[in-house]
């Protein structure tokens, strides 16, 4: 594996395509430090100071990290990685981890607008009780494998989460599942439904007024496929439609080669958005279940 001055980088035990980057306690400990330069509303207010966090992170490696992790996103083989940290002290609070979360995601590229927070960042909580629009935050189901950014005119090239803070958390692990890994890929990729446009929506907490149509299958420039789907959003225009969005959902939550993690507190999941697509497994019912998440999407520059 790679060696980086500050880092620690092996393979993800359950998965091969999947690089765990763990921070060392020296380069955490420089990193609170620097981060201090900066509040919260700094970063949130200018742009800018977003890429002078992501320096900061980048200088400590001697500036390879950012290559490597644009290198790990971008290879079909990976596309994907975690970011942990070595350990976790007072000093790793909420505000180091959003700071920590911008500066990922701008050694990977820009954020896209988030407007579900009317930010580059979404803090969102999962508790037992609910009563939002959507299944993001309904805890006792499964959130079934999607890509984001399906309902947005965006690009969106790659997504990141945070696990911010747990408590009384059974269950919910993360699913992941590569394209190239699903049983089912060529079958559906070269059905011609898979290629028609869909009429994508959103509902109301997502904030967005519109609504966009594309297909479920892309290729991409080596003529692979590439997916952008999520269960809820697309709504089908006919009866053909309809059965070819079941038998994908069926077929997705039926793959024996997803990867199920549990996240610790503190860590970073950051994937390709084209290949890899992600979920969550339902918890275990408990009153005093709270789990906070920070969410940036973006694209390439
Ligand atoms: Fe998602």
């Amino acid at each position: 594996m790679k060696n980086i001055s500050g880092l620690l980088i092996t393979k993800n035990s359950f998965s091969k395509r999947i690089i765990d980057i763990k921070i060392k306690n020296e380069t955490i400990y420089e990193l609170v430090n620097l981060f201090k330069n900066f509040d919260l509303t700094a970063i949130e207010y200018k742009p800018f100071t977003r890429f002078t966090v992501a320096k900061y992170l980048d200088d400590l490696t001697y500036n390879r990290l950012s290559k490597y992790l644009n290198d790990i996103l971008r290879d079909r083989m990976t596309g994907c990685f975690t970011i942990k940290l070595e350990k976790i002290t007072n000093e790793t609070d909420d505000i180091f981890l959003v700071k920590l979360s911008t500066a990922i995601a701008h050694l990977i590229g820009i954020p896209n607008y988030d407007s579900m927070t009317e930010k580059f960042y979404a803090r969102f909580t999962i508790k037992h009780q609910d009563k939002s629009d959507s299944y993001l935050r309904k805890a006792y189901t499964n959130l079934d494998l999607h890509t984001d950014g399906t309902y947005v005119k965006e690009i969106t090239d790659w997504l990141m989460m945070t696990k911010i803070e747990e408590k009384n958390a059974k269950g919910g692990e993360s699913v992941m599942l590569h394209l190239d890994d699903w049983e089912h890929c060529k079958e559906l990729y070269n059905d011609p439904t898979g290629r028609e446009n869909f009429t994508w929506s959103s509902p109301k907490s997502k904030n967005v007024d519109y609504k966009i149509e594309h297909p479920v299958f892309f290729k991409d420039d080596n003529g692979l496929p590439q997916i952008s789907y999520i269960d809820q959003f697309p709504k089908p225009k006919n009866m053909k439609q309809g059965q070819f969005l079941q038998k994908l959902s069926d077929y997705l939550e039926a793959s024996k080669n997803k990867v199920i993690t549990k996240l610790p507190v503190g860590s970073t999941i950051v994937a390709n958005n084209s290949f890899w697509l992600h979920g969550r497994t339902a918890f275990l019912k408990n009153q005093k279940l709270l789990r906070e998440l920070l969410r940036i999407r973006g694209k390439f520059i």
